[in-house]
């Protein structure tokens, strides 16, 4: 049989992403996804994008009889953890559903594991763990803080996946910190379809393009940055997807090892610098007010990403042209759906 790779949260923005790609490299993927923030849908997409529609459970992480059933049931050579509450503004409301999900969430399916005799995981971690950088760009040995309860979330789960390792060497686990993923598939048919109103900055510019908001809101213009808006990493979802597929290459070719690096480009650009690029990719006028700070943002965020290029011979190939295009062409699909 041929060996399978479980993907938790595979119909979400990352994970659908990183599903297609892994089939094209040749796995078999199955799907674990309890659908509260994503739809079934996905799969179609994925099945137009790859020709292959991949195997689906909706079901919990948390869930331990249903996990026992997915490793019994399928020949799982590794596991792929996107499956996670992300929304920082939430998580400082609603905390308790962020510990059990995440941390909770993700101890589950490490137990679940250990049963299985499955000890290989790629693990979505996220430069969020840096909280205010100290300098830049943020190398791995960055010292770690949480700001918030999401953030929190992914500092103990990342300590957790540190001392099993440290109890049970054997395991092969990457840890990957994201810095911001954003655009979508280049077909158009796959992309991130947030619920409800966007907290991230391109969704919410996405749809000030076509017309289904008014204004973007530019959390401040006084941060020391060159035009006083906030700069990040914006990384394309297809080179963070590509950057997973290396991952579990390493690991799986490894005999053991917790691996820790940074998913970024190694470039920052400001709130202005993509509303103007996505005007660009979308021909219309994005409008935007310049209001003051949101509360816990920092100025400045980019990556090293040396380690990533060393350890897993990987770099981030798409521009922010290429995030901005991927990004309209799938909102116009969306629309039109
Ligand atoms: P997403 O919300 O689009 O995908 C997460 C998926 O997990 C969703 O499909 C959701 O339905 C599913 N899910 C949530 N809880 C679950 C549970 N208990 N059991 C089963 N399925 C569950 O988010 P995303 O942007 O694709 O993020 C994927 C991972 O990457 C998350 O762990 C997130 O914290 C992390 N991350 C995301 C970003 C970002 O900016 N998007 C940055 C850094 C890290
Ligand atoms: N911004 C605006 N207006 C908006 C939304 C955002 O001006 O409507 C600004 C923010 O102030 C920030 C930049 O756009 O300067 C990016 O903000 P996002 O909310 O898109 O992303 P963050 O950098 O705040 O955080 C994201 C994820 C986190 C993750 C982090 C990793 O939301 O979960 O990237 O770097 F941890």
């Amino acid at each position: 049989m041929q060996a399978t790779i479980l993907v938790t949260g595979g119909t979400g923005f990352i994970g659908s992403h990183t599903a297609a790609v892994l089939q094209q490299a040749g796995y078999r993927v199955l799907i674990l996804d309890n659908l509260c923030n994503s739809a079934a849908g996905v799969l179609d997409a994925i099945a137009a994008i790859t020709g292959i529609r991949p195997d689906f459970v909706q079901g919990d992480v948390r869930d331990a009889p249903l996990l026992d059933s997915v490793f019994a049931s399928h020949p799982i050579a590794a596991v792929l953890h996107f499956a996670g509450l992300k929304a920082v503004g939430e998580s400082t409301t609603m905390p308790l559903a962020y510990y059990d999900n995440n941390v909770h969430g993700s101890v589950q399916l490490l137990q679940a594991m250990q049963r299985a005799g499955v000890r290989t995981l790629v693990f979505s971690s996220s430069a969020t763990v840096y909280g205010d950088p100290q300098k830049l760009p943020l190398t791995e040995d960055h010292p770690r803080s949480a700001t918030n309860p999401y953030g929190h979330t992914k500092l103990v789960v990342e300590d957790i996946l540190e001392n099993l390792y440290n109890s049970q060497p054997d395991w092969r686990i990457a840890r990957l910190r994201y810095f911001n993923p954003v655009g979508a598939h280049p077909s158009g048919l796959m992309g991130e379809a947030p619920q409800g109103t966007p907290n991230n900055l391109m969704p919410f510019v996405a749809q000030v393009a076509v017309g289904q908001r008014d204004s973007v809101k530019v959390f401040g213009n006084d941060y020391d940055t060159p035009d006083g808006t906030g700069v990040r990493d914006y990384i394309h979802v297809m080179d963070l997807a590509e950057g997973h597929a290396h991952a579990l290459k390493y690991c799986l070719n490894a005999a053991q090892d917790l691996l820790t690096v940074n998913l970024g480009t190694g470039v920052g650009y400001s709130v202005l610098d993509m509303i103007h690029a996505f005007e660009q990719a979308s021909g219309k006028a994005v409008a935007y007010d310049i209001v003051g700070r949101r509360p816990g943002d920092i100025a400045a965020c980019w990556a090293d990403t040396e380690l990533a290029f060393q350890k897993l011979g990987w770099r981030a190939q798409k521009s922010i042209q290429d995030m901005c295009d991927d990004a309209w062409r799938w909102e116009m699909h969306r629309a039109a759906l």
